[in-house]
């Protein structure tokens, strides 16, 4: 039989590997016969993997660390590692799901990876709108910085860093889709793939967090589609793994939506979207109140 997704003695390098979607994806890598390393802050326990590597994902030095422990050259890169912002402050937030995968990719998949390789994001339907002026005219800044610092600089130029963590979690997302859009310049050329998967809500680690900002289950729900359930983690980890194998060879700057149709009810005007977010409106709500 033909092995399509190709991910056999493959090097996978997947952050977000010790829980949720992270862990759902390594363990089935791992099944497909690749040599997985598992990026996180808490030990991973999937059997099969070659290391677990300790990361703090907010820390540049941390990253730097965890990045000298991984082969030379890199097959395939799954960036999932994430957090709600319910328990951190929004810089920090936006440091772990947008800052660090920049910093990855600019500071070593560009010299990591070969023509052939791949990367995905776990990013989110939180960051739908994306395209929107409304919303890149201020995260715009933040993703074309050029390094660490500047990005963070860029980041407190948008006034946006005294707000809630909640909020730096679709400030992040928004940014991650558009990111994933905007490297495919630096890729592309390279023969290297850039998707992103946009998942609704799914049952995870971070489903108390998600529950309690939407303010109950059924709210939850609301955004699930006709499915009328969160989704399992490995209802992620497959389409991730898809995006990244010889099964889409072709498939480069896709934001794929895995939520049971919710979004593009949405974007058809089909189904109501409740309220969006509005970068540009949060911004001058702020300096109205000063
Ligand atoms: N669960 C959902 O409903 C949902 C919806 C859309 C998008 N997402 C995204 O999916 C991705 C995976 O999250 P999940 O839902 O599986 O949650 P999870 O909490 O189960 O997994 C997140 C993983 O990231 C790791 N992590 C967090 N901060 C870190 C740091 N500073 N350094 C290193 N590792 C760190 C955690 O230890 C954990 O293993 C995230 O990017 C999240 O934003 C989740």
């Amino acid at each position: 039989m033909k092995d399509y997704l190709n991910y056999k003695d493959k090097v996978a390098v997947v952050t977000g590997a010790s829980s949720g979607m992270g862990k759902a994806t390594a363990e089935v890598l791992v099944n497909l016969g690749a040599k997985v390393y598992a990026l996180d802050w808490n030990e991973c326990d999937v059997k099969g993997i070659e290391s677990y590597v300790h990361v703090d994902l907010s820390k540049k030095d941390s990253i730097d660390e965890a990045m000298k422990k991984l082969p030379s050259k890199i097959d395939t890169f799954f960036g999932i590692a994430g957090v709600s912002g319910a328990k951190n402050d929004f810089v920090s937030t936006v440091t772990i799901d947008l800052i660090a995968n920049k910093y990855i990719v600019e500071n070593y998949l560009t010299n990591m990876m070969e023509k052939g390789g791949s990367i995905a994001f776990m990013t989110s339907t939180a960051g739908n709108g994306w395209q929107l002026s409304d919303n890149k005219d201020i995260y715009k800044e933040v993703v074309e910085a050029k390094d660490w610092d500047k990005t963070l600089e860029a980041l407190n130029k948008t006034g946006f860093q005294y707000l809630p963590g909640t909020l730096g979690y679709p400030f992040a997302k928004l940014a991650m889709n558009y990111y994933t859009v905007y490297i495919q310049k630096i890729f592309g050329p390279m023969g290297i793939r850039v998707n992103a998967v946009l998942p609704g809500s799914t049952d995870t680690g971070m489903k108390d967090e998600f529950e309690k900002m939407a303010g109950g289950e059924a709210s939850l729900l609301s955004h699930c589609g006709y499915a009328q359930r969160l989704a399992d983690s490995i209802e992620m980890a497959l389409p991730i793994i898809f995006l990244n194998s010889d099964m889409a060879t072709y498939a480069s700057g896709v934001l794929m939506e895995v939520d049971y149709g919710n979004t593009s009810e949405e974007v058809a005007g089909l189904r109501d979207p409740g309220q969006t977010i509005s970068l540009t409106a949060i911004q001058k709500m702020m300096a109205s109140k000063k």
